[in-house]
């Protein structure tokens, strides 16, 4: 025990770094920038179109010519990287999801428009067969509706072959992240929810309940040749951010899901909610949990609100 000169005890206040806003500047272990986030967009076919997505509140599905003026106030507002989720029409689906190889097909198409038009910004790719397939789910099913691994795993390298001769940077396949319900919203986005009609994907993802199996999938991963690894969802499972980070010290991202973004949104929209200190504080709290980077549907608005605050 000790007293201190004024003979105030404790001698240790934590309050005192808390006192006012340079001081807390000065003491922030974490910080939020643009650079911190990867925006994901919804691509159509055809020439001007937008349509919205009911369950996620401002966020469209675009044509091409639509999304690059878009893509390029992101880049202007320092937003490092793209992901491209395609909407794929009805007629272009099949039971074996080939269109996703398709060397003209949309999302090579958008890869090359946006290469073209923004050198700069990185394009990453969803590597699934979850929009290009009748059924829904990811791969390729037999007839008990099983999918099969191996004839999976050979069209999703056709696929992940089309993305890089498009020019895609980035090619992130998704077939593995936790078997979670908060796709949803997605689900909705890209057209697959009424496809996969309640089937779900819990013999290929990552249960929920299981950390352990996550860090060997990643390991799995890494060992397979991966640059990058990459959490989802990721609020509710921080605990897995911070362990795989802890644990192979790689670049690793999380992805904020359709349904973390939907929540806020909703709670928002009801008044329940501050949105721009709750979305940031999610944000701030996913890079606290060792995350790299960030894919979040709030990419803009959070590098807009960033760029207020300074
Ligand atoms: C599947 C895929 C999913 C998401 C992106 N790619 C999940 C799924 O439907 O199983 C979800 C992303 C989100 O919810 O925002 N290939």
């Amino acid at each position: 025990m000790s007293i201190s000169a004024s003979g105030q005890f404790p001698e240790t206040r934590m309050r005192r770094s808390r006192r006012t806003p340079a001081l807390r500047r000065l003491v922030a272990e974490t910080t939020l920038s643009s650079g911190d986030f990867i925006y994901p967009v919804f691509v159509l076919d055809g020439k001007a179109r937008t349509e919205p997505v009911p369950s996620m509140p401002g966020i469209k599905r675009q044509s091409i010519d639509v999304l690059l003026p878009e893509l390029t106030e992101a880049h202007a507002l320092g937003i490092p990287a793209v992901a491209l989720f395609p909407v794929i029409d009805a007629d272009r689906k099949s039971l074996d999801g080939s269109e996703c190889a398709n060397p003209d097909g949309l999302v090579q198409r958008a890869v090359r428009a946006i290469k073209k038009a923004l050198p700069d910004i990185a394009v990453m790719t969803d590597v699934a067969l979850d929009p290009y397939t009748t059924h829904g789910q990811d791969g390729i099913i037999d007839d008990s509706g099983y999918v099969l691994n191996d004839v999976t795993v050979a069209m999703l390298v056709k696929q992940t072959l089309s993305h890089a001769a498009a020019g895609a940077d980035i090619v992130a396949p998704s077939d593995m992240k936790f078997a979670s319900a908060f796709y949803g919203p997605f689900r909705d986005a890209v057209g697959s929810a009424k496809n996969l009609a309640g089937g779900d994907k819990s013999t290929y993802q990552v249960a929920p309940s299981n950390g352990d199996e996550a860090l060997r999938e990643v390991a799995l991963d890494l060992q397979e040749g991966a640059d990058f690894v990459m959490v989802k969802p990721a609020l509710p499972y921080l605990d897995i951010v911070r362990r795989v980070k802890d644990t192979y010290q790689v670049p690793t991202f999380a992805y904020q899901v359709s349904g973390e973004y939907a929540m806020l949104k909703a709670a928002a929209a009801n008044g329940w909610l501050d949105e721009r200190a709750t979305v940031l504080e999610a944000l701030l709290g996913i890079k606290r949990a060792g995350a790299n980077a960030i894919l979040t549907y709030f990419a803009v608005e959070a590098a807009r609100w960033l760029s207020e605050e300074n």
